[in-house]
């Protein structure tokens, strides 16, 4: 079999491919003693119960539940979910954004994938890429350009936060923008590092795409409106050269695949019309399952009364346990959490690479995400910090957190080479 350049990269060892078959083997074979390394959004019982109650409406009238399962939607998404996110993000923000900004797409990874190849690529014999000014960044970005070595990652500047933190900073000084780059983009909060850009870096950000004449894309799967996993101090910044990406997946409907894109009405057109030629239309189960929940903005108490205290309040037990367990008297360092469903943890100057420890903690039962392949478009090879980082999803039960960090205090010392 002769797969196209494009198709050995995809069927290659995608990073996204390793996540997901440990996870799928975890969850379905021998129950690990930790699974850090999941990206499922926590199952929160007011969440589910909330979507059940909607689920059982919507089964009992037989219009709906015809017009749900027997009809395809528009390629832009239905009417009635578009009109109630215009309504909920104007009534929220005050954007002034109308029906022609948003496209619904079968999750906001494929939304993604669409997106970037409408952008980027060779035009007129120019390459044209998107830059990640902050990376480490998703790893579900990488891979995803049809045209090889077309991200732009900019390495950021590091500040060393007390003993054990650290922050990402934009490299302000490592920032031009020319005719190579097709778009800005990037997640805020940052998912793997719970980075979330300061307000100043977005709007420096904002005003180089636009004297560009690119799109700023900013990813919110964790950020405002919903579920809004993200400190205060992070304003939703939006203009009318944004691109903002939401989705229903880390409010509980991940296998519902809705993705929602709001931006500028002409490349909104363009992201609906290669949905009509990639999938026809999104799925409808889940825009009906959240519609009414979205116009009577009960979306957002979910996201406040529920989702946002149960992360908030495992946030604040797993990192305090992490900090004891980890051995003080080595440098490691985990990234400031502002956001995000996970911690970043960074083994500064250790010997072995966080490929290495992955492999020790998996054979331990800890399943955790090696940092590398959160790096698109940078040789890892040539930077040691991007091989001494590891993700960990901290929103476990307290037993599973507890058995964890003991296993990888071990491995913290094993990096080191003291064990
Ligand atoms: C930052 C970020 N963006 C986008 C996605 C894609 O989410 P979905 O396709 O489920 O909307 C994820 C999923 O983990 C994510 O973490």
């Amino acid at each position: 079999m002769k797969l196209s350049d494009f198709g050995e990269r995809i069927a290659g060892d995608a990073g996204i491919l390793r996540l997901m078959d440990d996870l799928g083997r975890a969850l379905s074979g021998g129950k690990p003693t930790a699974m850090f390394g999941g990206g499922n959004p926590a199952h929160i019982p007011a969440v589910t119960h909330t979507y059940e109650r909607q689920l059982r409406a919507i089964a009992t009238d037989p219009v709906q539940l015809q017009a749900m399962l027997g009809n395809y939607d528009t390629p832009q998404g239905n009417d009635r979910f578009i009109r109630a996110i215009v309504q909920l993000l104007n009534d929220q923000f005050d954007w002034g954004i109308t029906p022609d900004h948003v496209a619904v797409t079968p999750g906001s990874q494929s939304g993604f994938f669409m997106l970037f190849n409408l952008l980027a690529g060779t035009r007129h014999g120019i390459k044209r890429r998107i830059m990640l000014p902050i990376v480490p960044e998703y790893i579900g970005y990488a891979d995803q350009l049809i045209e090889p070595a077309c991200f732009m990652p900019i390495r950021p500047t590091i500040r060393k936060v007390g003993q054990h933190e650290f922050k990402y900073r934009l490299a302000a000084q490592s920032l031009s923008i020319d005719d190579s780059v097709a778009a800005i983009a990037f997640s805020r909060p940052t998912n793997p590092t719970g980075n979330a850009m300061t307000d100043e870096e977005v709007s420096r950000l904002a005003a180089m795409a636009r004297q560009a004449g690119v799109p700023l894309i900013i990813d919110s799967a964790y950020g405002l409106p919903f579920p809004g996993v993200i400190h205060d101090a992070a304003t939703p910044y939006y203009d009318d050269n944004t691109v903002i990406s939401l989705s229903l997946s880390k409010i509980g409907l991940p296998s519902a695949r809705v993705g929602i894109f709001v931006g500028p009405p002409p490349l909104m057109k363009a992201l609906s019309s290669a949905n009509a030629i990639v999938n026809l239309a999104s799925p409808s189960i889940g825009q009906y399952i959240a519609r009414e929940l979205v116009a009577s903005s009960d979306i957002m108490e979910l996201a406040t009364q529920h989702v946002q205290p149960f992360y908030a309040e495992r946030a604040a037990h797993a990192r305090q346990l992490f900090m004891d367990s980890l051995p003080p008297d080595l440098p490691w360092r985990f990234h400031i959490y502002e956001g995000s469903y996970f911690f970043w943890l960074w083994c500064d100057g250790a010997a072995k690479t966080a490929t290495q420890l992955y492999d020790y903690l998996k054979k331990r039962g800890v399943i955790v995400v090696p940092g590398e392949f959160f790096f698109p478009g940078i040789d890892v090879s040539t930077w040691p910090h991007a091989q001494q980082c590891i993700r960990i999803n901290f929103s476990r039960p307290d037993a599973e957190l507890t058995a964890g960090a003991r296993i990888l205090a071990d491995g913290v010392r094993w990096m080191y080479g003291n064990k």
